[in-house]
């Protein structure tokens, strides 16, 4: 078996790997970056380092032969129509190398969304089907780590959550829990082929629920307050992409609970 993952630096790619590494030997495991020198902790502990830059199509000619299974995890670059692209270079050189599966990054139930995002994973989903090969779609939610946006820290000094009216819910996830799912089906080739996979939260949690835990962590009373002229650009954001959808996907993947509301936030409270 060989497990070709890209960006395998990255805050979700060095997740996966780390949870692989007890799965699979890391012989099986070929990591790419986008520069050599930043691999060499994963050489250090017997995985191999391929140049992947998806912004160079011929460095990648040869950077996925033998691959059984490809983990592409999606670009970080803030402009979607780069990516589309960047995407597609990848794709392309995942067919000249014969991979013989493809797996990707992409975001939780995108048909229901209106973000530029949404198109850019569906599309690359899409590309991903023209190519013949086997496909997992990895349909990571919205991380929890969106909550760093709503300045948490001044809610609790305060004792008031600022937000926008609405009913809100929501269906993150960490970056951890994903990991454990992903390295799950990583390490099972054959058993994922052709399948997606809404990578979410069994049950979304609320903004009272948010407050609430506020409060336990603290012991310091948090309260919401709707604030129809709230100016915090995440609102908008979060209005366009479908948030509230949730599936037991990842749950059954990991084979056990996910992270707590509480736990998945406690990152993000300095005080
Ligand atoms: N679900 C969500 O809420 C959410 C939120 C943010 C992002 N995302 C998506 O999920 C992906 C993984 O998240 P993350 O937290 O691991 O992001 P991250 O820590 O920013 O990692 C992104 C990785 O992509 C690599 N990369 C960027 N441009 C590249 C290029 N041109 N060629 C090769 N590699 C390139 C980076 O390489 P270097 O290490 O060399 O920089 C890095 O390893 C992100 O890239 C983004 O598409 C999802």
């Amino acid at each position: 078996m060989s497990i070709v993952i890209t960006g395998a630096n990255g805050k979700l790619g060095s997740l996966i790997i780390q949870q692989l590494l007890q799965k699979v030997s890391p012989h099986e495991i070929i990591a790419c970056v986008r520069h050599l020198e930043t691999g060499k902790h994963y050489v250090e502990q017997g995985i191999t380092v391929r140049l992947g830059d998806y912004d160079q199509p011929d460095s990648l000619e040869q950077t996925f032969a033998g691959a059984t299974q490809l983990l592409l995890i999606s670009s970080s670059h803030l402009d979607d129509t780069v990516r589309i692209r960047q995407h597609a270079h990848i794709i392309e050189a995942a067919k000249k190398c014969k991979v013989e599966h493809i797996l990707y990054t992409s975001f939780a139930f995108p048909e229901a969304g209106s973000a530029p995002l949404s198109y850019l994973h569906l599309a690359t989903e899409h590309a991903i089907r023209t190519t013949g090969i086997p496909y997992t779609f990895l349909r990571n939610a919205l991380y929890t780590d969106f909550v760093e946006k709503l300045d948490l820290n001044t809610a609790i000094a305060q004792g008031e959550l600022d937000i926008y009216p609405g009913e809100w819910k929501f269906n993150t996830v960490t970056r951890w829990d994903l990991a454990r799912g992903i390295a799950a089906v990583l390490s099972e080739p054959g058993r994922h082929k052709n399948k997606k996979y809404e990578l979410t939260a069994s049950s979304p949690w609320t903004f009272t629920n948010l407050a609430a835990a506020l409060t336990e962590f603290t012991g310091r009373s948090v309260s919401l307050r709707q604030d129809p002229q709230i100016k915090n650009w995440i609102f908008g954001f979060l209005s366009k992409i479908d948030t509230r959808s949730a599936s037991n996907d990842l749950e059954q993947l990991i084979g056990g609970p996910l992270t707590s509301l509480k736990e998945s936030i406690r990152p993000f409270i300095s005080i």
